[in-house]
C-alpha cells in the first residue's frame, strides 16, 4: 500500500509538471506567437512591422535582463504613442510571466 501511494504520488507530480509546460507553450501561442514567432525570430507579419528581435540571437539574449523582461511584459512598449506590445499584468500572474521569460531564453542559439 505504501509504495502504491508513492507511485500515485509519483504520476501525479509528473502530471503537474507536463501541464505546466503545456501551460507556457499554450500561452506562448495564444499571445506572443503573432509577434515573436514560434521560434522566437520575429519573422511574422505582425513581428517585422512591430519590429521583434530575433532571440535566437545571444547577443539579443544577453541584452535581455530579467526584470526589464517582467516590467515589458507588464506595462507593454509603447513608442512615440504607438502601441508596440501589450502589456499582460491583468492577463498573466507573474509565474506564468516568469515562465514566458525563461521560454523565451530557451530560443537562444
Ligand atoms: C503586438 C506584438 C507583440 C506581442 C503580441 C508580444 N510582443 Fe513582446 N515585444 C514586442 C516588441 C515590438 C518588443 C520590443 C522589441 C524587442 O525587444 O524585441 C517586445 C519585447 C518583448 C520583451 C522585452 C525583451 C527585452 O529585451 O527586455 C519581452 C520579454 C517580450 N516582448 C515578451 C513577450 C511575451 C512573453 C509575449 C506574450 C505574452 C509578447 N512579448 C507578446 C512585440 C510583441
Amino acid at each position: 500500500m505504501k509504495s502504491l501511494t508513492r507511485i500515485y504520488v509519483a504520476i501525479l507530480l509528473v502530471t503537474t509538471a507536463s501541464l505546466q509546460a503545456a501551460d507556457v507553450k499554450t500561452n506562448w501561442e495564444k499571445q506572443c506567437l503573432k509577434c515573436h514567432g514560434a521560434d522566437g525570430k520575429g519573422q511574422t507579419k505582425m513581428g517585422r512591422q512591430s519590429g521583434v528581435k530575433d532571440y535566437t540571437d545571444p547577443k539579443v539574449q544577453e541584452e535581455m535582463k530579467d526584470d526589464k523582461a517582467m516590467t515589458i511584459m507588464k506595462e507593454g512598449i509603447v513608442e512615440n504613442g504607438k502601441k508596440k506590445m501589450d502589456p499582460y499584468k491583468d492577463k498573466l500572474t507573474d509565474e506564468e510571466m516568469k515562465a514566458l521569460i525563461a521560454h523565451m531564453r530557451s530560443f537562444k542559439k
